[in-house]
């Protein structure tokens, strides 16, 4: 393993290397989630490129940028334990953004106006921003992100596509704890209690599956909202089923090929968010 901190000798680097090379982007506090797509880029790549960077214009909110868990010394053991050639880059903001840190204009082909999206303002403009930079730049052959942020990956293929960037961009699926919890930097910041209840989430979602092709979408709503109404402190803040293409809401009661069931909820002040394929 070796750490970088500036793109200029990390691309001095990896000129001198064989091909191909995959790209793991990560914003750090790595779980057996992040690491499962290091290992899938180690298995399909001669060297691999983690990068670790809490990317400030992706953050609508400035206590979550400030609250964001940094650990790079447990980050930079995990990842020593991986066996194959790794480069890790870890820059500061100036080293990405030079002076103006600010998201650039992309066109995301309007699938940034639902979910995540019409939740977070600006968010996915701030992901493009900096995924694009990095695949300029390091120009991977694989670049890997899961589909725990089902939409982010839906947004990033489409980006890589309209600009004809020359990286292939591969999804992975979401790593769970025992309980179905899909793993999250976040559940860290659970409590006890919270921690019991979030793995209903998972559990609301393989409801909604078992119910989604019986009943009208909007019936199946209303039924996934009463599921969750059981839980004071578990508040639902969105479930939707939608085409995991075009992202736009489908009734599975209505003969579509396909269906992905989407769940952001609080617990507290914690947001979580889960997906699950429905078809
Ligand atoms: P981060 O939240 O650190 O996630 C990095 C990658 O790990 C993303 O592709 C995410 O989908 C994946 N991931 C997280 N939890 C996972 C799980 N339980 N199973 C499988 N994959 C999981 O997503 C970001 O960072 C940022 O937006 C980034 C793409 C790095 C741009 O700043």
């Amino acid at each position: 393993m070796k750490v970088f901190h500036t793109s200029q000798s990390l691309v001095e680097h990896l000129s001198k290397e064989t091909r191909p090379i995959g790209m793991v982007p990560t914003m750090g506090a790595l779980h057996l989630g992040h690491l499962s797509l290091i290992e899938r880029a180690l298995s399909e790549n001669q060297t691999v490129l983690v990068s670790i960077f809490i990317n400030p214009t992706q953050f609508d909110n400035k206590a979550d940028l400030e609250n964001y868990p940094i650990n790079i010394e447990t980050d930079l053991k995990k990842i020593e334990q991986l066996p194959g050639k790794i480069f890790v880059y870890t820059p500061k903001v100036k080293d990405v953004y030079g002076n103006l840190v600010a998201s650039k204009s992309i066109d995301l082909g309007g699938l940034d106006q639902v979910m995540e999206g019409k939740k977070r303002s600006g968010h996915f403009q701030g992901v493009a921003t900096v995924v694009v930079h990095f695949l300029k730049v390091f120009t991977p052959n694989h670049a890997y992100f899961g589909e725990k942020d089902f939409q982010q990956l839906r947004i990033i293929e489409h980006i890589t596509q309209s600009l004809k960037l020359n990286t292939e961009i591969i999804g992975c699926p979401i790593i769970r704890e025992r309980d179905g919890l899909a793993m999250s930097s976040r559940n860290n910041f659970l409590s006890s209690d919270q921690r019991k209840l979030a793995s209903k989430i998972f559990k609301g979602l393989k409801f909604a599956k078992s119910n989604a092709k019986k009943e009208s979408y909007n019936t199946l709503k209303k039924m996934v909202m009463d599921f969750f109404e059981k839980y004071d402190e578990l508040n639902l803040d969105y479930f939707t089923i939608a085409h995991p293409k075009t992202l736009k809401e489908v009734d599975l009661k209505e003969p579509v090929d396909l269906g992905r069931g989407f769940i952001a909820a609080y617990l507290g002040k914690i947001r979580l968010i889960d997906n699950l394929d429905m078809s």
